[in-house]
Order: C-alpha cells, then structure tokens, then sequence
C-alpha cells in the first residue's frame, strides 16, 4: 500500500460529524452516525474498520452506529464516564475508556484529551450523557483537534495556546453549533491552517453556502476541505 509511504494520517469523511482518522494502521472512528443519514446511504458500515471509537456527546446523531461497529470489531470506545457506562450498561459495550474534561490518557496511537465543548448531551433514552466534549489527539507526527458539536468558546485559545494543531474538524452547520463565520474564528484561536468541516448539510436546519463558506475561510488564508461522503483526504 503506497498510502503507507505518503501519509501518515488519513481522514475518511462518512457524513455528518463521522470521520475516521488513520494514524499508522490504527483506526479512529469519531461519532458515527451514517445508517440513519439519507445523504450517507451508499457507504456501507460493516467494511468500515474501527479500533478506537471516539464520541464527543450523547445526541442520537453521533452515536447511532456505536453499538454494530462495536460489536463487529471490538473496537474501544472513547467518551466521557456517563457515555462509556451508558453502553457498558444498556448494550454490554464493555470494552471502554472513560474520561472526563481536562484528561489526558496516552494510548497506542498518540495522547487524546477530552477538551470542553458548549452544547448539550442528552441520551436517545433521556439517560444523561454528561456534559460534551471534544478530543484533541496529539502523536509525534501531527496533531489534530475534533471539536464535536460546539459553540464559539474562549477556552479554543487555550488549545491554540498549548497545542499544536495540525488540521482541526471543526462544526460549520450554525443552528446546533456554531457556522462557518465562527468557525473560522475558532480556526484562528486553535492556530490551525486546516480546516475540515463537519455538521452541514446533512438535514435542513443545518444547510449551508458552500461558496460563501469557503470565501469566509479563504479570506484568512485557512483552507477550507469540504470532502464527500466516503472521500479520504490527507
Ligand atoms: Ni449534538
Ligand atoms: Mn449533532
């Protein structure tokens, strides 16, 4: 695989907030929710490999697809302690790594730290979800921060601050989280020249101008990646 010489990270777009990040042959997969999603129908979630499943908050949007991708790969999910005892309890998903905000946990593939996020964390069931989160991983080679859904918040100048952010994923969708206007302000505060989005488009609420928001972040000279569903980027 000539991929192995030519990048050390892969991001996989798989609609709405769903990445999959490969670090060396390690597969992070953030948020999955891609059966549910009419705009992600051709992308077939048994072939998708996962080690590591990350989920930055409980809305039925982010982790619709947790339990079979679970269940098939064994995969370890990564979320905050009402998330990960959510599925250990209701769902036999044992195999997870609970965290909460400002924590750090060296794994295999680099350091993740679950960062704050402004938004809410309801479980499908009503069971509370904590509060959001979002997840910066850091590895020798490049760091990248997934912010999950979120507002516009200071504390993005703290990870600017302290963090070397390679590329970030960042929520552009307004309505839920911040738009691609506050986003690109968020661009500037986590010191990041790579932008991917994430949350548009996906239902009505949430559709965006793909012109005026990369114009938005053309005029800061932060490049804007707005991939298809089921597109790697490097
Ligand atoms: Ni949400
Ligand atoms: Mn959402």
């Amino acid at each position: 695989d000539k991929r192995l010489f030519t990048s050390f990270m892969l991001v996989t777009f798989y609609g709405h907030g769903c990445f999959k990040v490969d670090i060396n042959g390690t597969h992070l997969l953030f948020d999955p929710f891609i059966t549910p999603n009419e705009k992600a129908k051709h992308i077939d979630i048994s072939t998708i490999p996962a080690d590591y499943i990350l989920i930055s908050h409980g809305h039925e949007d982010h982790i619709a697809d947790v339990k079979r991708i679970a269940e098939r790969t064994n995969a370890t999910l990564i979320s905050n302690f009402e998330i990960i005892s959510w599925f250990d309890k209701n769902f036999g998903v044992s195999n997870g790594h609970p965290m909460n905000h400002g924590g750090s946990w060296n794994f295999p593939f680099g350091k993740v730290k679950y960062v704050n996020a402004i938004h809410s964390s309801t479980l499908p069931d009503g069971s509370s979800g904590g509060n959001p989160g979002g997840f910066i991983v850091e590895t020798v080679e490049k760091s990248f921060y997934y912010a999950g859904d979120t507002a516009l918040h200071m504390d993005m100048k703290l990870i600017g601050e302290y963090h070397r952010i390679d590329f970030a994923l960042l929520p552009i969708g307004d309505n839920f989280t911040m738009g691609y206007d506050d986003a690109s302000i968020a661009a500037e505060m986590v010191k990041t020249k790579t932008v991917v989005g994430l949350h548009y488009d996906t239902f009505g609420f949430i559709e965006i101008d793909h012109q005026k928001a990369n114009e938005t972040f053309k005029k800061k000279n932060i490049n804007l990646l707005l991939p298809k569903i089921g597109e790697e980027i490097n």
